[in-house]
């Protein structure tokens, strides 16, 4: 258990060089496992759910060595294709394994992931899309038992919603499958496009990521070492930007892709905030006093990110007017607004939509981090509140950020990380 102690109202200016994405290092350690090979990582942040996935890779048998931000992954001598419950629950993600895994090892076995903090998370696509590529998999006692007596072959698959952990993992399989594999309603994200930078340095045929339709070329895969460098986080850096925005300040983001969080960017200038951006980075000065911007509808990309509206949200506590969010991808992405209401903020939801009322100021007050992105939400008020404020929390914010206190502290900001050492 942590506590973040925030000692708010002080305006942050600084820079901060963003680390790389999550969501992008996550499904390509697990396609390290596709081909027996040396993968040599960088710019890979420093996150218990890598370290989640590093227990992973160890277990199926990789060697996986470690040093800051360079991981190397040895999948030559993968010896199993089981995950254990105890892994399988520290990290949802870790169903990407299964594609990767069926691909290699024909086989695989994995419990079952559980809803989380944002609802139910089903994996019906992810599982439609691998019995599509010629999959058989037995889901009993909470346990995916997969098997390819035929061997992988290539497939159509329409995706009901493009979703991108489905995306991904059939991605991963229909590399190894005999003949072509198109997948219709693909996800759109950027860390789609970069895991098919990843896949085709590793040997494979993969294109069309970034737009709806993905076509992968099944062959063999034989790449003896592979480098890559992880790309930058696009909801870290929308994180940094709506902190500074809601606290006012003067900030500059380097080694960030503006065009990848570019609807972030466009409703921090809808509240008045003046933004540069350029290639690689991106500045941002903010008054502190914002106005509401036109509705936050979030969706699959390029729509409003879902993962940056509760940050977003938060740069809207004290601004003038009525801020509507209206949330489509997650059913429970609200809950975080009732610990900012212990903040003093003003937040009526109903269902999928939420309404801010900004108020004059925000009260510093001791609050619980229910979820990665809504705990940041959180420290985000907090930093724009007047006096303190002690977050609690089991872990949820150390999972998406990497010297988070450190780097806003060199912002100017006061926020300690207590480490309580309990459950
Ligand atoms: C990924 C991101 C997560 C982000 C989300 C949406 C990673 C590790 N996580 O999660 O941070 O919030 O994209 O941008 O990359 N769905 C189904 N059936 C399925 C799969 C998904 O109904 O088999 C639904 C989900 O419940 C959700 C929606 O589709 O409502 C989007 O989920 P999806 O795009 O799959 O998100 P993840 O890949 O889990």
């Amino acid at each position: 258990m942590s506590v973040w102690h925030i000692a708010g109202g002080r305006r942050l200016s600084g820079s901060v060089r963003v680390q790389g994405a999550k969501n992008a290092v996550l499904p390509i350690m697990a396609a390290s496992v596709l081909a027996p090979c040396l993968t040599e990582l960088t710019n890979v942040p420093e996150l218990r759910d890598v370290d989640a996935t590093i227990r992973i890779l160890r277990g199926l048998g990789c060697a996986v060595e470690r040093q800051g931000g360079a991981v190397s992954i040895d999948s030559r001598p993968l010896a199993r294709a089981e995950i254990p419950h105890s892994l399988m629950r520290e990290l949802r993600s870790s169903v990407i394994f299964l594609g990767a895994l069926l691909g290699r090892c024909s086989g695989a076995r994995l419990s079952m992931p559980g809803g989380c903090e944002l609802g139910p998370r089903p994996i019906d696509l992810h599982l439609m899309s691998l019995r599509a590529l010629g999959a058989e998999i037995d889901e009993r006692a909470g346990e995916l038992v997969c098997s390819v007596p035929q061997g992988l072959r290539g497939a159509a698959i329409a995706l009901p919603l493009p979703s991108v952990g489905a995306t991904e993992n059939a991605m991963l399989a229909a590399c190894l499958a005999r003949g072509e594999t198109v997948i219709m309603n693909a996800a759109r994200e950027p860390e789609i496009a970069e895991l098919q930078n990843f896949l085709n340095k590793l040997g494979a045929d993969v294109s069309g990521a970034g737009t709806p339709t993905v076509t992968i070329r099944g062959r063999p895969l034989d790449p003896g070492r592979v480098e890559h460098r992880i790309m930058p986080d696009r909801i870290v850096s929308s994180t940094y930007l709506a902190a500074c925005a809601a606290a006012g300040g003067d900030i500059e983001l380097t080694g960030v892709n503006p065009t990848h969080f570019s609807t972030v960017l466009r409703s921090l200038s809808e509240c008045g905030c003046d933004i540069m951006a350029d290639g690689g980075g991106v500045r941002l000065v903010s008054s502190g006093n914002l106005r509401a911007p036109m509705p936050v509808i979030t969706g699959p990309y390029p729509a409003f990110p879902t993962d940056a509206q509760p940050l977003m949200l938060s740069a809207c506590l004290r601004a003038r007017g009525t801020s509507v969010f209206v949330e489509n991808v997650f059913q429970n992405r609200f809950r975080f607004t009732e610990e900012l209401a212990r903040l003093g903020a003003r937040i009526h939801t109903e269902g999928r939509v939420a309404v801010v009322t900004g108020v004059e100021a925000l009260h510093g007050a001791p609050a619980v981090a229910t979820d990665l992105r809504g705990g940041a939400a959180l420290i985000i008020a907090a930093l724009s509140a007047e006096g303190e404020t002690d977050i609690l929390d089991s872990g949820h914010i150390e999972r998406g950020y990497e010297r988070f206190d450190a780097n806003l502290r060199a912002l100017g900001a006061d926020i300690t990380l207590i480490d309580t050492k309990g459950p």
